[in-house]
């Protein structure tokens, strides 16, 4: 979605803006500009394309500002064109706007300013917001106050009228060498060092310059120089805000040798998981989660969880959710946010609504926790972002420590995901008294101690690896793979949960049909698709499901499908085109093994098809409008 970046300092603006734009390309966008000052005029650059094509526009070289704001879009309101890219002016040219989020009532503040004079030239949302500031601004005709208070009062104003999400920053002659900002309902953060700060949506793209930073909360302005960051809340009362040091380093967000992010991004895994275990589990102990205040009186009058998230964090829900009712016995239900916000779910103070994000900025995950808070449930934020929205808006917060993931596709966020919500599952049944019970796995009645599921999740990274390195069969069935049209992914209980993610994966980066199904319901109507040549991948490691799954991968093999299976059991004596081994493991974390096969296929067929892996087509990584 949009990317917000903004500079005021010492040096040249402009390549500091486009290096932050750059940085920001992973969230997704079709139109990019920058604006900043020269002789007392805004002087704004911008087009529909990719953020290096600025570079070519005219009078690019010869900007000496050494302050501004730069801006990729999303579009949402107004096709991509180079009217109705960002910044924004207002019709008297006073003030440059670059906005990220949307501006559900701008129909009605078009209408009224057009009453009052203003004109539009471009479709969006946003052109709304200068001129609104710009109607407040000239209706302040007070002449005892300097220009740098009337505009943050206009700005103020002018962010009261808005309803919907924004991230707004506003710069004008008017007030040299500023940068004003507001939020409510998208992510902002201001980088600071010394003589210099920094505006951007997301914290990655500005560690190269800083680790210290301010997040603004929702309804806060600021009023950013070089040399001050004064900030604001909506009766424009000053205060201080903490600041924040954030740990990752830059080459935490490069790709230091891979050809893409999403492959540094697999390979990292068993390091990624390694981190989210951290301390929190260890053998013969139990589990320890400093950042957690959970009571056993609380826990234990929890009857109902509710996991709510979006896309690939949804699915690690679906893998938590299974974790949390074998070893808690609580009853867990996973929801898509953009769903549940809208459902009315019976939700009250017995109820655990979990809200997992890898940025921590979807704004569907937000609003729904925002709905189970007002309706007096806890709520829990997993997410990978230290201080994203969502963290701040949770009762209670534990992060993945995943590292920066830059890939629009999510793997490493996923598998760790995933670990936490098995480290977790165990501690809450620790809290609740079953650390000494067998946990029931599967339909056999096969067991597992907690001990035992302890080892096994210790053991992941090494397993991990062990898949990582014999990545061959996966390559030449991507070899095969990336010419066809469609693609089934079958599995049973928790291996489903994982044909959807791989079905996910495959989709976003390569643009091939796929579809995940349960291996038994497939037979419901889906089978009438399946016909010669039809690529099935099938994951199979469940003992106690594995001869229905067989069976099933039978029915497709007899009309015809090629087919992939990924599984660690044994299969002697069955004949299937590809089987890609992986690991033994506890089927309640199997997983966390058996997604990285298929998210590798999914890198090698898109790469097969020449794509870009990291931006694929019309996604972005944060998704900040609902
Ligand atoms: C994953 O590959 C997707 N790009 C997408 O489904 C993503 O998981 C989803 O948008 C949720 O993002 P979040 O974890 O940052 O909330």
């Amino acid at each position: 979605m949009c990317g917000i970046i903004g500079y005021v300092g010492n040096k040249k603006a402009n390549s500091i803006l486009i290096d932050g734009l750059l940085a920001l390309e992973y969230r997704g966008y079709d139109s990019a500009g920058i604006a900043t000052l020269e002789n007392n005029e805004i002087k704004i650059l911008k087009d529909k394309g990719r953020v290096k094509n600025i570079l070519n526009l005219d009078g690019y070289d010869k900007l000496e500002g050494t302050y501004g704001i730069a801006h990729t879009r999303w579009a949402t309101h107004g096709k991509p064109s180079k009217e109705n890219s960002h910044p924004h002016f207002d019709n008297s040219k006073t003030f440059a706007v670059v906005h990220n989020g949307i501006i559900e009532n701008y129909n009605e503040l078009r209408a009224f300013l057009t009453e009052n004079g203003y004109t539009f030239y471009s479709q969006t949302d946003t052109e709304v917001i200068p001129n609104l500031i710009n109607y407040y601004f000239t209706k302040l005709n007070d002449s005892s106050k300097e220009n740098n208070e009337k505009i943050l009062e206009a700005v103020s104003s002018a962010t009261k009228d808005l309803k919907g999400s924004y991230a707004i920053e506003v710069i004008s002659p008017l007030i040299p060498e500023t940068i004003i900002v507001a939020r409510k309902d998208s992510p902002l953060v201001i980088g600071t060092s010394n003589g210099e700060n920094f505006v951007a949506s997301d914290i990655p793209a500005l560690l190269t310059y800083t680790r210290d930073f301010y997040l603004l909360d929702d309804n806060e302005l600021a009023v950013i120089t070089k040399d001050s960051i004064t900030f604001y809340n909506n009766n424009l009362d000053t205060y201080n805000k903490e600041i924040k040091n954030i740990e990752w380093d830059a080459s935490a967000a490069e790709k230091n040798g891979y050809e893409d992010y999403m492959l540094k991004e697999i390979f990292e895994q068993p390091n990624s998981i390694r981190e989210t275990i951290g301390s929190r589990l260890k053998l013969n102990e139990p589990c320890n989660f400093d950042d957690l205040d959970i009571s056993a009186d609380y826990l234990k009058n929890v009857n109902k969880i509710f996991i709510v998230a979006c896309g690939t964090a949804m699915h690690a829900g679906l893998v938590g959710k299974v974790l949390l009712e074998k070893l808690c016995k609580i009853p867990t239900e996973v929801d898509i946010a953009s769903e549940f916000r809208y459902r009315d779910p019976i939700i009250d103070d017995k109820t655990l609504c979990i809200y997992v994000s890898q940025s921590g900025e979807t704004a569907d995950t937000i609003t729904a926790l925002k709905l189970s808070k007002a309706k007096g449930a806890k709520t829990l934020a997993i997410s990978n972002v230290i201080g994203s929205s969502i963290t701040r808006e949770a009762d209670y917060t534990i992060y993945t420590h995943a590292g920066p993931e830059i890939a629009v596709a999510s793997t490493k966020a996923y598998t760790s995901q995933v670990v936490l919500f098995a480290v977790l599952a165990i501690h809450f049944a620790e809290i609740l008294g079953f650390g000494n019970s067998e946990i029931t796995i599967n339909s056999d009645g096969g067991t597992i101690t907690l001990d035992n599921l302890k080892k096994d999740i210790l053991s992941l990274p090494k397993k991990l690896n062990n898949i990582l390195e014999n990545t061959d069969i996966i390559k030449q069935f991507a070899d095969e793979a990336f010419k066809e049209k469609d693609v089934f992914f079958l599995g049973r209980g928790i291996d489903e949960t994982v044909a959807r993610e791989g079905s996910l994966k495959l989709k976003e980066i390569s643009y091939i049909h796929s579809e995940a199904y349960a291996s038994g319901e497939l037979k419901h109507g889906p089978i009438a698709l399946i016909e010669n040549g039809i690529n099935v991948i099938s994951i199979l490691t469940d003992p106690s499901l594995a001869k229905k799954s067989i069976s099933n991968i039978q029915e497709v093999i007899t009309r015809g499908a090629k087919t992939m299976v990924v599984t660690n059991q044994d299969l002697e004596g069955h004949e299937f085109d590809y089987v890609i081994e992986i690991p033994e493991v506890c089927p309640l974390i199997s997983p966390i093994l058996s997604v990285v096969p298929l998210q590798l296929l999914a890198y090698y067929i898109s790469k097969n098809k020449g794509l870009d892996v990291d931006k694929p087509r019309n996604l972005a990584k944060s998704v900040t409008v609902e």
